[in-house]
């Protein structure tokens, strides 16, 4: 996990629940030790050099405007993944106005990311959904919550699907990541939907 704040720490944990080993990274990887210590053994923390290379997949969760920084300091082991989860939204009060007009210029989040971690096997996930929400409604008796995915590279699409099950969820895949920009808060595909009503949001969309 590249950021452990509210949803990461949260997204974390149920890969952790899911019985994967975890580190999450801070650049004040003290501050995690609660954490850490709530999860269990498979959590450790620690920074984020450590946490890139850690695993075979990154979840990036950290402000859209820290991505170009850790896309520079860390682009080539990225680019070395075979996934990297974009988690990450462009939003204007955090982020700033410039940055979120850029973004759209590339094309929405998704191609936006591209951008900033050169090479990397991106496929954006969680995006839209509250980090006080995605534990409560894992695993969700009755019905599995879906979670809309974007992504152009098959093998780190598969990687994802396979991960986001294990976490309690039903992945679908709404596109490539030109559909990227459709899964931020406040589209129509955020919150919490079926997989079903996700495939129905998603085609009116293209
Ligand atoms: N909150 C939600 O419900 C939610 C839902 C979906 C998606 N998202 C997206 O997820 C991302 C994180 O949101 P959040 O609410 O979890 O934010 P947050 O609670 O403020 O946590 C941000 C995390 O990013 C790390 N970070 C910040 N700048 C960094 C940098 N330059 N280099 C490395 N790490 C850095 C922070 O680590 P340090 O300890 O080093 O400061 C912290 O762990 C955002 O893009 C947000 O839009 C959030």
């Amino acid at each position: 996990m590249v950021g452990a704040g509210r949803m990461g720490g949260a997204v974390g944990a149920l890969l952790v629940k899911a019985g994967h080993p975890v580190f999450f990274s801070s650049r004040h990887p003290e501050n995690l030790k609660d954490l850490t210590a709530r999860l269990g053994p498979l959590a450790q923390a620690g920074p984020v050099q450590q946490a890139v290379a850690f695993g075979d997949v990154v979840v990036m969760v950290v402000p859209y405007a820290a991505l170009e920084e850790i896309g520079k300091a860390h682009g080539p082991a990225l680019a070395a993944k075979p996934l990297v989860m974009d988690v990450c939204n462009p939003i204007a009060r955090r982020d700033g106005t410039d940055l979120v007009k850029w973004v759209g210029e590339q094309g929405g989040a998704g191609l936006a990311s591209v951008k900033l971690l050169q090479g990397a096997r991106i496929v954006r996930a969680f995006n839209g959904i509250s980090y006080r929400r995605v534990g409560e409604i894992a695993h969700r008796a009755g019905g599995l919550v879906g979670v809309p995915i974007a992504g152009d590279d098959p093998k780190a699409i598969t990687l994802a699907e396979n991960l986001i099950r294990g976490m309690g969820f039903e992945p679908v895949l709404v596109g490539g990541l030109a559909m990227g920009k459709y899964l931020l808060p406040g589209t129509p595909l955020a919150e919490e939907h079926t997989p079903a009503e996700i495939r129905q949001i998603a085609a009116g969309l293209r």
